[in-house]
């Protein structure tokens, strides 16, 4: 067992003592009240958080102007009244011996403004944020200083409310201060030109001197800024290294170092599979090298073992976790004690982002569907201990077992083949993330007492035997292919021979032919066909996507099917959208276009991917032999893995 005794050793940023180096990073959750106070729902979910044994929350971006809200139900510290309402946000935080500190900043371009209270957002210069596709107008020079003053009693507030310190927020080339100091928003000519380094930093460090002069020189202020912001004209890591040590001397007792800049989906800031583990750790190192106060490093450092490393080495001092603690709050507690395979780690398949924008009820996580409703699934036990049986043992299946033995029931899966993972372990060959929830749920079958019985046929008499008062059916979907003119040729795929292949990718990774003869078209640019397009691009085949509908990546959101769109693209992987598949010939894949024109797409193996559908079958069998039978996971509708997580739970908690 790995001690992790450098993630877990005390540190002190100003006078405030840390017991280990985990800091969980702002989230904005969206949970937050009209009058951006916080929520009962996001006392709970910080609760949660802070009994996780994180060192400290540096809680989501808090508006310093009344008039400027960043989210629709996201927090402010404009106003005197929100601190008695954010005092119980610290209380709660604090009776789990976590340090806490708002993030506070001034929207700036990204101000919700224009929809609130009909106001154009302010910036540097005029300037369409990507995100909200509002036009900012320039701040004028006296407005700058009722900015200044703004972020000077907000953090007075915050001292007021108890909070442990504050995180100042300048990264990411967005909001105000982050606009000010990127030579991308910053077109100004007056004293804080953009052209000039002086020029931008001249407003994080007016507000830096008000700040100080409001709460004195022992409170900790913490600043994020991006490190490099990886795009062509923007700030590099060198402009940062020039920077610190004159934000040391304006008061920054720690540096929060993120990357980036802010796009429409926050693609550089909120990373995907593409970034890899630590992407912002070497402009963290960088910035070191020229301070003599913490430096705390964010993005994708979701390993404990490998956090632990980077500080041992003394490449960084702190490690700050967003995701990985939206996915699973007792990361801190469970590396601490050792308990790794406990867990539930995330994947980053940007779910929390794409179903805050779809499903406009805050943050959520794919595979912690619990996240955001901590108090509507509260830890604890069922009034009554029941037997509950669960059929399929993919992931709706073992979620369900895990929640339904968390709450005290006596657990029962039987799964039909010889090892649990059903069609998720193809999906795992696909999109590799899947495999970590595959092995949390899979560790967690073999921790809980939940007796899980292989090679097992579920039907009426073997339930009945089991005297379940509970049944529930997780068996998957079916797979149904497109009738094609030509689909019976040898040389395409369709069905059990898709998966199949899919088996054979993932037994055998370095097989490289995979006995697939020539260009691979594949018909069907659903989630499963882009994710086996890359996956076979990746292997050296030549693959062309056919869809037939305008959609690619469903059921995926905006942001993940983004991440895929990009990953084709790096792979020479085209595709056609929107275009009707005639007929499979010898030569290829004859496509209809418009005016009754047609083309053919040259392949040699052609794959029909197909739908998933809804399997209802079992669940009509077994009614009436329990108490309650209910189906869930894509025996009700194929979806992603939040559906399966989600419908697990609600099942588990209502027996
Ligand atoms: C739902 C969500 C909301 C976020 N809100 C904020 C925010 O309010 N302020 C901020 O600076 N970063 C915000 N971030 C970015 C995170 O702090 C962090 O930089 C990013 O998620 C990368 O870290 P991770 O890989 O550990 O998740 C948010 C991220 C997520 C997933
Ligand atoms: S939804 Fe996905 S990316 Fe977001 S926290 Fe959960 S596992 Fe991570």
């Amino acid at each position: 067992m790995p001690e992790l005794s450098s993630l877990f050793s005390p540190i002190k940023i100003n006078q405030m003592e840390l017991p280990n180096r985990i800091v969980m990073a702002p989230m904005t959750v969206d949970y937050a009240l009209d009058d951006e106070t916080p929520s009962d729902r996001q006392l709970a979910y910080y609760s949660e958080r802070a009994a996780g044994g994180p060192a400290m929350i540096n809680l989501e971006v808090c508006s310093v102007d009344a008039d400027h809200r960043y989210q629709q139900h996201s927090l402010g510290l404009h106003s005197d009244f929100q601190i008695e309402k954010h005092k119980k946000l610290v209380d709660v935080i604090h009776a789990h011996g976590v340090k806490c500190q708002p993030q506070l900043s001034h929207p700036g371009p990204e101000s919700l403004a224009p929809f609130y209270k009909q106001l154009q957002p302010m910036g540097p210069s005029p300037a369409r944020a990507e995100t909200t596709r509002q036009l900012c107008r320039e701040i004028a020079p006296e407005e700058i200083e009722a900015v200044i003053e703004m972020y000077g009693e907000a953090a007075r507030r915050s001292r007021e409310a108890g909070y442990d310190g504050i995180e100042l927020h300048a990264a990411h080339g967005y909001m105000m201060l982050g606009s000010f100091l990127s030579p991308l928003r910053n077109f100004r000519t007056d004293e804080y030109a953009g052209g000039k380094f002086e020029g931008r930093a001249k407003l994080l460090l007016d507000v830096l001197a008000r700040i100080r002069q409001k709460v004195g020189g022992d409170y900790p202020i913490t600043l994020r800024m991006s490190g490099f912001e990886r795009q062509s004209g923007g700030r590099e890591i060198n402009d940062s290294q020039r920077l610190a040590p004159l934000l040391v001397d304006a008061g920054v007792d720690c540096f929060h170092v993120s990357g980036g800049v802010g796009d429409a989906n926050i693609t550089q800031i909120i990373t995907g599979p593409e970034y890899g583990a630590g992407f912002n750790v070497s402009a963290a190192e960088a910035i070191k090298q020229v301070v003599d106060v913490p430096v705390l490093v964010v993005g994708q450092n979701m390993d404990p073992v490998a956090a632990d490393r980077l500080i041992e080495e003394g490449r960084v001092d702190m490690i700050a976790m967003a995701r990985s603690l939206l996915c699973d709050p007792e990361l801190p507690n469970k590396a601490k004690s050792g308990r790794l395979r406990e867990i539930n780690r995330c994947n980053v398949c940007q779910g929390c982002t794409d179903m805050m924008t779809s499903e406009f009820n805050g943050a959520a996580c794919s595979l912690n569907p619990r996240a955001g409703k901590e108090a509507d699934y509260p830890l604890e036990k069922a009034a009554a201990s029941k037997k509950v049986v669960v059929v399929g043992g993919g992931p709706a299946g073992m979620a369900a077992a895990m929640y339904a033995s968390d709450r005290g029931h006596q657990v029962t899966l039987l799964e039909r083949e010889g090892e649990l993972g059903g069609a998720f372990r193809l999906a795992s060959t696909l999109f590799p993330g899947n495999q970590l929830y595959l092995d949390f749920l899979r560790a967690r079958m073999e921790d809980l007492p939940v007796e899980v019985r292989l090679e097992t046929e579920a039907n009426e008499a073997s339930i009945k035997e089991l005297g379940a008062d509970a049944v529930i059916v997780a068996t998957g979907g079916r797979f149904t292919s497109p009738d094609i003119a030509g689909d019976d040729a040898p040389n395409v795929l369709k069905g059990k021979a898709v998966l199949d292949l899919v088996a054979r990718m993932g037994a055998d990774p370095s097989d490289d032919d995979l006995g697939l003869e020539g260009r691979v078209v594949i018909v069907g640019a659903n989630l499963i066909g882009m994710e086996l397009a890359e996956a076979l691009a990746a292997r050296g085949k030549q693959v062309h996507l056919v869809e037939p509908s305008g959609r690619m990546a469903m059921p995926a959101g905006k942001k993940r099917r983004a991440d895929h769109c990009k990953q084709l693209d790096r792979l020479g992987v085209p595709v056609n959208t929107g275009v009707a598949v005639k007929e499979i010939t010898a030569e290829g894949v004859v496509l209809s276009l418009a005016k009754g024109r047609e083309s053919t797409v040259r392949a040699g193996t052609v794959i029909l991917v197909g739908h998933p559908e809804a399997d209802s079958l079992l669940e009509e069998k077994l009614a009436g032999v329990a108490e309650t039978v209910r189906s869930i996971g894509d025996a009700v509708s194929f979806g992603l893995t939040q559906n399966a997580a989600r419908a697990a739970l609600d099942a588990a908690y209502s027996i």
